[in-house]
């Protein structure tokens, strides 16, 4: 489906090539320095260029290295907005504290993305199932062994043009619960957003793929019981059908990301009709509630995955089928709605997008 205006054309669905998910670089750059007696300092716009680092760089030791992801949409009327970047750059400064790194005020952070958006926008297509997904990275950069937080980081500001996470359109995946490995613990840093949260996650991913899975599914790791969240999206469960449908999330428990994602999910359920709800979720609790018929339908969300269907479960003994095995219909509902708030196709009323002036001549 396309839809043309004075200013642009943008289509529907239906996407003539999909880019992928973090390998089609945009030109630039946003750079910011931050040192004891400086503070924040040294901003700059510039072309995306490699980096030169001391071998003895914190960073790569250690793990002192926070960072985001938010994504800039093309709106229907053919300008650009990003989607809820205040509460990225407030996930950031918790990141950070976290890791006993400098706090990026909020609005650096707003006037990096501001400045690469509006550098790197006409990358954006007409194709309303592509973004520009944004990276901001927050990193030590003392050049020292010692094993001490760093007294002097970088901010780098990168983006790439996104498609689909698991493709263009919607296709639902299957997921495999860990039994093997925790992502995250009581008093961890599950709650944010660092570095050192994903390389360990990886090995799971692998087993994950190799059992026919797209994701993993991660317990809580102390009694290897509760659901938590995926690689990097958090899980929602419907009960029921129709209106009135209860649309379940993991509370915050403080091992999973408060995902952004999942907020607004939260927020939207609750407008088309359904009772949304954070609980405690068991796995057995999950198996049984399919098998008994009271769980109809399961999808994960998050900035990248956007809403994404999960249609099926494997465990260590069996598996099992959410449904009827296809993506249910409060999934799609909730998946359009946020489409359509992202997209400017409905009305912003929680001011979620931050538009982005056109690119000066
Ligand atoms: C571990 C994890 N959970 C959940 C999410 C979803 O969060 P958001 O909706 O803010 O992208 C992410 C992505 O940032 C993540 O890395």
């Amino acid at each position: 489906m396309t839809i043309s205006d004075r200013s642009s054309t943008v289509q529907l669905g239906n996407a003539i090539t999909n880019p992928g998910h973090g390998d089609d670089f945009t030109e630039h750059m946003y750079s910011l320095r931050w040192s004891e007696n400086l503070g924040w300092h040294q901003p700059r716009l510039t072309a995306l260029e490699n980096l030169e680092l001391h071998p003895g760089t914190v960073a790569l030791h250690y793990g002192q290295c926070a960072f985001e992801g938010l994504k800039a949409h093309r709106q229907i009327d053919g300008t650009v907005a990003v989607f809820r970047p205040k509460e990225n750059a407030l996930r950031f400064q918790r990141s950070a504290r976290r890791l006993s790194m400098p706090e990026l005020p909020e609005d650096l952070f707003l006037e990096a993305v501001e400045r690469l958006v509006q550098a790197d926008q006409n990358r954006l297509s007409g194709n309303l199932e592509h973004s520009l997904y944004l990276r901001p990275l927050l990193f030590a950069t003392d050049t020292s062994l010692m094993l001490r937080p760093s007294s002097t980081f970088r901010f780098l500001l990168i983006a790439f043009v996104a498609g689909g996470f698991f493709g263009d359109g919607v296709e639902s995946v299957s997921v495999l619960i860990n039994r093997d490995y925790s992502r995250a613990m009581p008093g961890g840093t599950g709650d944010v957003k660092v570095a050192g949260n994903y390389a360990s996650t990886f090995v799971a991913q692998r087993m994950a793929h190799e059992a026919g899975c797209a994701q993993v599914v991660w317990l809580d790791s102390a009694e290897h019981r509760w659901v938590e969240e995926m690689g990097g999206m958090n899980l929602f469960f419907v009960r029921g059908h129709g209106f009135g449908a209860e649309v379940v999330t993991p509370a915050l428990t403080g091992t999973l990301l408060p995902g952004i994602t999942r907020d607004s999910l939260l927020r939207l359920a609750g407008r088309l009709g359904y009772v949304p709800r954070e609980e405690r979720l068991s796995v057995d609790q999950w198996r049984e509630e399919c098998a008994s018929g009271v769980i109809t339908e399961v999808f994960s969300c998050g900035t990248a995955a956007v809403v994404t269907p999960v249609t099926s479960v494997r465990d260590v003994d069996g598996g099992w089928i959410v449904g009827d095995g296809h993506p249910g219909p409060v999934t799609m509902a909730m998946r359009r709605s946020l489409f359509e708030v992202q997209h400017g196709l409905t009305q912003d009323q929680d001011g979620w997008l931050h538009r982005i002036s056109p690119a000066s001549a």
